[in-house]
């Protein structure tokens, strides 16, 4: 039969399935409050953070694959470190740094940053679920590497990891100006890596960068974004529903973080580099290995949010396929 003359044509990428089908969800829980939505962000990652390790591994964060030979044989795991090298490589962030890791997920970068260049890391993120998670998967790998079954924190929490060393703690990064005060300047880098994006704040987070940066201090970020100048046409299709999904408060441009930063007192040192297209591979293999009815029935006891978020991977899909939603990393000195 031929196709109405009225239908939208498919977007590339925007593949419904037989099992998304089963769960199409209503969009839109208007965020109430921003109190609101912190409760439900903390709520996803406390519930979700088991099932990110078992399908995801231990970075919650996009793959990057530069080249065509790595989009072709890079697995996600090697696209996933290599993420956290591109950002060393346009930050500069050097061996030995002390680093607060904000938004931290269960730890992947605090260890990588730890183990490969001796970095002293705090890592902080509003879920006590990931705190646990991260703690215990640090105290394997550091008992795996000194071949001892105890491994114990010192004094200050940190557990060492080859040359350098991690702690993790529950804290709203909102608060980590206040709370960091008395180490005022005390770090040589802050790291944030697809974190910002769910802070209602967005101006605030520089500010206290700021604050807790050294002098010569490196705020390193990786981030999504929506694209300038979209309709809003293309903003109802591609970008609310993973604002709604992702549990975001609306999305910037980078644009409009690099002002954000710039008011704060942080000058550009590198990008942004938009890494849309060597990131996107992502979502095609998330969409993969969520065609799990297990996990769609898990996502369901989770009520709407948990629905909404796993919906909204096709969202991210057609986003980067429409050029609406980009990815970008970009880093500051104070
Ligand atoms: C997509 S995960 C990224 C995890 C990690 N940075 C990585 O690259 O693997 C987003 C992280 O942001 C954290 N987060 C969201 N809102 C936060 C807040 N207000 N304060 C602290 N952490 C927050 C979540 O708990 C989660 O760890």
């Amino acid at each position: 039969m031929a196709t109405p003359a009225t239908s939208t044509p498919a977007t590339a990428g925007d593949e419904v399935t037989e099992l998304s089908k089963q769960y199409d969800t209503p969009m839109g829980l208007a965020h109430t409050t921003m109190q609101a939505l912190k409760d439900r962000i903390k709520l996803h990652y406390d519930l979700a953070s088991d099932y990110y390790l078992n399908l995801w591994g231990e970075h919650i964060h996009h793959g990057y694959w530069a080249t065509d030979n790595a989009k072709a044989n890079d697995s996600k795991e090697v696209a996933q470190v290599n993420l956290i090298r591109l950002l060393l490589d346009i930050s500069g962030v050097a061996e030995g740094s002390h680093v607060l890791d904000v938004g931290c997920g269960i730890g992947g970068t605090s260890r990588y940053l730890a183990s490969q260049l001796g970095c002293t890391v705090t890592g902080i993120t509003i879920s006590g679920k990931q705190v646990q998670i991260a703690t215990r998967l640090t105290k394997t790998e550091a008992a795996k590497a000194e071949m001892s079954k105890d491994v114990e924190a010192d004094a200050d929490g940190f557990i060492s990891l080859g040359k350098g060393k991690v702690r993790f703690m529950e804290l709203d990064a909102e608060l980590m100006g206040e709370f960091f005060a008395k180490d005022t300047g005390a770090f040589d880098a802050v790291w944030i890596s697809e974190a910002l994006s769910h802070f209602p704040n967005k101006g605030l987070f520089f500010q206290n960068a700021h604050k807790v940066l050294k002098k010569g201090g490196k705020l390193v970020l990786a981030d999504w974004f929506k694209a300038e100048g979209l309709g809003q046409k293309e903003f109802d299709n591609d970008i609310k529903p993973i604002e709604d999904g992702m549990l975001l408060p609306p999305l910037c441009t980078q644009q409009g973080y690099v002002q954000f930063a710039k008011d704060a007192g942080l000058e550009i040192s590198g990008g942004p580099k938009d890494i849309s297209k060597d990131v996107s591979k992502t979502w095609d293999i998330s969409w993969s290995l969520v065609q799990n009815p297990a996990l769609w029935g898990f996502a369901f006891t989770q009520g709407r949010d948990g629905i909404a978020f796993l919906q909204s991977f096709r969202a991210m899909r057609r986003g980067y396929a429409n050029g609406s939603f980009r990815y970008a990393v970009m880093s500051f000195i104070k």
